[in-house]
């Protein structure tokens, strides 16, 4: 297994581009499905979790072809077998997904499902009754979701989401887009990421109106055609750069990111005391050498503070000025990084799903893991500032939503570097 070591105390100065955002990259992937001609869908990140869905694709007997840039082509009409296998699904939850298009466009699938992580629970129950409140048949059997179309395919619904469920809401537009009649999504997530499937979808036909608000209404339409689709840039991605080097005291500039998809996490670096400016398609933070200043925030769906970049401010609050406390609404076991900072000398107290962080003068280098990966993300924020070498373990979480993580901070000046394991 591969690991970081990370040098300590260097503050970051530079400039990188920042990626196609992994959790819009994965349901339009899944979208693709949909489609009964070949869809090219460009600025994929180079990712673990990219390969994985587009391995799943080979094992359904599609095969993408993918030029140098990482545009990804797909025809979906040589499918062979609808299942999506448990060792798939279980390195990736995100599989799920192509739950709905499956089901929509030839009427059954079969899909492992998803167990716990280390996150906590994480049911699907919410994907499963949406497509039943469009007529499928669903039997969770021997460990795998085995959903049928009715007779004629899907009908629209209106359906309730009782929790707002980012990849719930896309598969349920996914199906709702290929079903008969108009379908209601009420308390939809509002995340960019599913803007940006949306818009996607309507790019190969469909009729869509609301995303981006908590009512989506799809009409059904018979058909969905070829499209060239650029996935939207990675918010998160773009926050933990900000982060990482908000708390190295220094400065950063993204390209290719988009500053009105991560208001809430700005509004906080601000609060930390960074300067942020941004133009169409960048955004620059300096702390012109300063010490962060603690910060309280709460986690919840979008356009809330979210949930993927929770890990990330415990870090910055951990060297900062002062006390912080951050919680967790989003995820019921969202602080495993928590007792890894706290190895590297972190003072942070965890209550129920409160983190109570008293920045620390000086966080000291540690052999750390792993353990998923926003925080596999927060471990390397904290070895950026720790005084002395940090080796983390398990970084394979980290491949998994980091494209090029150690080159990018090798450019922004930072000692880093993968040991092959
Ligand atoms: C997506 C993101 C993930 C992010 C999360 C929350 C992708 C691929 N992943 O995950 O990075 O951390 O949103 O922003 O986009 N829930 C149910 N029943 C369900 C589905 C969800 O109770 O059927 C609960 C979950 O346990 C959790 C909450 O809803 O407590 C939100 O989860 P959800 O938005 O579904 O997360 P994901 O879509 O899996």
């Amino acid at each position: 297994m591969d690991k970081l070591i990370i040098t300590g105390g260097i503050r970051l100065d530079g400039e990188i581009r920042i990626s196609g955002a992994k959790n819009s990259a994965l349901p339009i992937l899944a979208a693709t499905l949909l489609a009964d001609g070949p869809v090219t869908v460009a600025n994929l990140p180079h990712l673990h979790d990219i390969t994985t869905m587009i391995e799943l694709f080979g094992r359904m007997g599609i095969e993408p072809v993918i030029d140098e840039k990482l545009a990804v082509e797909i025809d979906p009409r040589t499918i062979k077998t609808l299942i999506a296998p448990y060792e798939l699904v279980k390195t990736m939850r995100a599989s799920i997904l192509v739950l709905g298009p499956m089901v929509a466009r030839f009427g059954e699938a079969e899909v492992a499902l998803p167990g716990g992580c280390a996150i906590g629970s994480r049911p699907v129950d919410l994907h499963i009754r949406g497509l039943e409140a469009m007529g499928a048949k669903i039997d969770v059997e021997a460990g795998y979701i085995k959903a049928k179309a009715p007779e004629g395919g899907l009908r629209g619904a209106h359906f309730f989401f009782d929790t707002v469920s980012v990849t719930g809401t896309e598969n349920i537009m996914m199906a709702a887009a290929l079903a008969n009649g108009r379908s209601v999504l009420q308390n939809a997530a509002r995340e960019p990421e599913v803007v940006d499937l949306a818009n996607f979808l309507i790019a190969m036909g469909a009729k869509i109106q609301g995303a981006g608000t908590d009512t989506i209404t799809i009409d059904g339409v018979k058909r969905l055609g070829s499209a060239h689709y650029k996935v939207m840039p990675d918010r998160i991605e773009t926050g933990t750069y900000l982060v990482a080097a908000a708390a190295t005291g220094g400065r950063v500039k993204l390209k290719d990111t988009d500053p009105t998809i991560l208001e809430a996490v700005l509004d906080k670096l601000r609060e930390a005391g960074a300067e942020i400016t941004s133009g169409d398609d960048w955004i620059e933070l300096n702390m012109h050498g300063k010490r962060p200043k603690a910060v309280n925030l709460r986690t919840a769906p979008y356009p809330a503070f979210p949930t993927d970049m929770q890990a990330q401010f415990v870090s910055l609050n951990a060297i900062a000025e002062g006390t912080g406390a951050v919680i967790e609404t989003v995820f019921e076991n969202r602080f495993m990084h928590v007792y890894e900072m706290v190895r590297m000398g972190a003072q942070i107290l965890v209550e129920g799903n409160t983190a109570v962080v008293t920045g620390a003068a000086q966080l000291k280098g540690a052999p750390v893991m792993a353990t998923d990966l926003r925080a596999s993300a927060s471990l390397v924020i904290a070895a950026l500032v720790a005084e002395g070498d940090t080796l983390i373990d398990r970084i394979y979480h980290i491949d998994r939503g980091y494209e090029c993580i150690e080159e990018k901070l090798q450019q922004l000046g930072a000692k880093i570097r993968r040991v092959p394991g």
